[in-house]
């Protein structure tokens, strides 16, 4: 595809859905509960909210911006600002492709084990209870077979291209995941123990506050937004220019953060009808135990309180998580693939296949080397990777971009731009408020 055709969304719900569909993932179902489980519950939840209002939603904005104008990849998009900066672009979009790569390469072992709690679910309905156990364990042989599995679904969607791949798939399948998401919601309080969970979800201990809670809960905002490794840049770049930016990005958020709510409204109390159950959740001293996999304990735990039901329900609230991670990896390997297909001038086939096959490499290097890579890897990405890009796109918009030919872009779409309030209070944010914040908090 020549970047003369570019690909559009094909409708304002499409591209909602692809972008909502991006937004929530992973970051919000273990993620953001596991963040809030173990930073104390309801504080957490307090600060993640003011970071998405404060920080993130306007971050929402300029990268949408930005990938709109270009009308390219993220370096080409960033070219498009930042004419003078040629070598600065090229570094920055590459500084983005990598970032978004390696966040891929632990995700997607991550959305494996997801694949593994399906597939269990499926082995245990058809009385294969070996195959079960396998898929539930915890090795290196298995982790790698569902990292692979899930990387190829992967490539598989991205190979599709936009409209046939990633809209496609998004609106189809996300209004469902949060139907299903509601019932269990209510079903979970009929439980003995949640209301214990959702104590400690909502009534705030603010004892636990400190500035470590505020960095993280400012990464997890970023994580959760997709935001600063170009992801929304280039689905920005396929946006129409008819739709209403500030708008448009105001919806995504407040779909991600509703899942987000949602999802600690049901894992917090599972956690404790879990631990009801006799199933161990906290050590001794209180602290959580093994919180990356946490959620997948709690869940089965869950499941089993069904009987009979529970192999069914589980089945398909896998099979819709694994669907709500898809929407998310395809918008991080649509980064760098949009790169080589612009830049390098590859086929999308060909970029798939080796730019998804290098990333399958680096993962399959994380799982062999789990306990010392997966966290590290986590972190470089999510609380130094994403806020430091975040806060060059601000410096961007905010500092080297013509505020007129901003102004024009956005206005696109949104006629009446200048009589309003967000035309007044955006730009300067986004100027000066964004950047110190983020240097504050990451200095703190
Ligand atoms: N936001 C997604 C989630 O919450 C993950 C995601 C998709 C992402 N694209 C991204 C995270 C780009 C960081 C950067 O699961």
């Amino acid at each position: 595809m020549a970047s003369n055709s570019r690909a559009q969304f094909s409708s304002k719900f499409g591209f909602i859905m692809a972008a909502a569909g991006s937004a929530v993932g992973l970051g919000n179902i273990w993620g953001f509960p596991t963040q809030t489980a173990s930073n104390g519950g309801a504080v957490f939840l307090f600060v993640y909210l003011a970071m998405i209002c404060l920080l993130a939603f306007p971050m929402l904005v300029a990268e949408l911006t930005i990938g709109r104008y270009g009308q390219s990849d993220p370096i080409g998009s960033i070219r498009a600002v930042w004419p003078k900066g040629r070598s600065g672009a090229i570094l920055l979009g590459l500084a983005a492709m990598i970032t978004a790569s390696l966040i891929l390469s632990f995700y997607s072992i991550v959305a494996g084990w997801l694949v593994g709690s399906f597939a269990g679910s499926l082995f245990d309905i058809v009385g294969l209870t070996t195959a079960s156990d396998w898929v539930n364990s915890f090795g290196p042989a298995r982790n790698l077979t569902l990292m692979v599995t899930f990387m190829l679904l992967t490539m598989h969607v991205v190979k599709n291209g936009v409209h046939d791949g990633i809209e496609l798939w998004s609106t189809r399948l996300m209004p469902v995941l949060f139907g299903l998401f509601a019932i269990l919601i209510i079903y979970i309080f009929t439980l003995d123990g949640a209301t214990e969970g959702l104590k400690m979800y909502l009534i705030p201990d603010f004892s636990h506050l400190s500035p470590k809670l505020v960095v993280s809960a400012m990464g997890q905002a970023f994580f959760s937004l997709s935001l600063g490794v170009g992801t929304i840049m280039v689905y920005g770049s396929y946006l129409s220019k008819d739709i209403n930016i500030p708008k448009t990005a105001a919806q995504v958020a407040a779909v991600d953060t509703g899942v987000a709510i949602g999802a600690g409204l049901l894992i917090l109390p599972a956690m404790f009808v879990a631990k009801a159950q006799g199933v161990q959740i906290f050590s001794e001293a209180g602290e959580l135990l093994s919180s990356d996999t946490l959620v997948f304990t709690v869940l089965p735990a869950m499941f089993d309180t069904m009987g009979g039901a529970g192999l069914v329900v589980s089945l398909i609230f896998f099979l819709l998580m694994i669907i709500a991670a898809l929407t998310s990896s395809i918008s991080m390997l649509e980064v760098p693939v949009a790169c080589a297909i612009e830049e390098l001038n590859h086929k999308r086939s060909t970029a798939v296949a080796w730019i998804g096959g290098l990333i399958t490499l680096i993962a399959a290097v994380i799982v062999f080397n789990f306990g010392a890579l997966f966290g590290l890897v986590i972190e470089i990405t999510t609380v130094y990777g994403q806020p430091i890009l975040g806060l060059c796109f601000a410096l961007l918009v905010g500092w080297v971009w013509s505020r007129n030919k901003l102004l024009e872009e956005i206005k696109q779409g949104y006629p009446e731009l200048e009589k309003g309030l967000f035309w007044k209070i955006w730009p300067l944010y986004v100027r000066i408020v964004c950047p110190v914040f983020m240097i504050l908090v990451f200095f703190a």
